[in-house]
């Protein structure tokens, strides 16, 4: 993808804390980064991650499930309401939900996710409780494009990060996430400034 404009127009979508859209927000607020939040997307109301996007300025919109009559029609919504703000890139932060079909056909190749775990062990929506419980000595994160599977997408950058003997899942999480936020903020960085290409699942930055 070659990167056209400048900066580069990220959506971000949340599902929690916020703490990698933070992170973001942090990272845009120089110029030099490449990259601007134009707004923040959620699947549910009153968490700190739309909150975070508030004080920041930066508009919102929610598109619950259970708004919808079926999954397909809140996927379309959902990429209707992402597409207003015309991304170069939609970041998925900590948003609990698959898009579907619609979202992915519309967004394809532009759209990242993070994962808290080395891919491709421990997919889906507990992967510091599966790291904790398989007995791995190292864990990590995951950032990757998205594709149509859970957590499956080309590898944009891995952060690994030592399971200690008494973690509880807490406790790893967040250790995890203190390298997880690096790792995104670093690498969409990089997407945005020099863009990247996916050729037989290799991520490489660069036009
Ligand atoms: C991150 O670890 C993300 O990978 C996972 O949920 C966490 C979200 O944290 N899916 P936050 O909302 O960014 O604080």
């Amino acid at each position: 993808m070659p990167t056209t404009r400048s900066p580069q127009r990220l959506v971000v979508l949340v599902s929690g804390s916020g703490t990698n859209l933070q992170a973001l927000l942090d990272a845009c607020a120089d110029p030099s980064y490449g990259a601007t939040v134009v707004a923040v997307g959620a699947d549910r109301d009153g968490i700190e991650g739309l909150a975070r996007a508030d004080r920041a300025g930066i508009p919102t919109f929610v598109r619950k499930v259970g708004q919808f009559s079926s999954r397909d029609d809140w996927d379309h919504a959902l990429a209707d309401s992402v597409a207003a703000f015309e991304p170069d890139l939609v970041v998925s932060a900590g948003f609990m939900k698959l898009v579907g079909e619609d979202f992915l056909g519309r967004f394809a190749g532009r759209i990242v996710n993070t994962h808290p775990a080395l891919s491709p062990s421990f997919p889906g929506m507990h992967g510091p409780a599966d790291a904790l419980a398989y007995g791995v000595k190292v864990t990590g994160a995951t950032l990757f494009v998205v594709d149509g599977g859970v957590d499956t997408g080309p590898i944009v950058a891995q952060v690994a990060v030592p399971v200690e003997d008494d973690d509880d899942t807490e406790e790893l999480h967040e250790r995890i996430k203190v390298a997880e936020r690096q790792m995104l903020v670093e690498n969409v960085g990089r997407m945005a400034r020099e863009g990247f290409t996916i050729t037989d699942r290799k991520v490489r930055f660069g036009a």
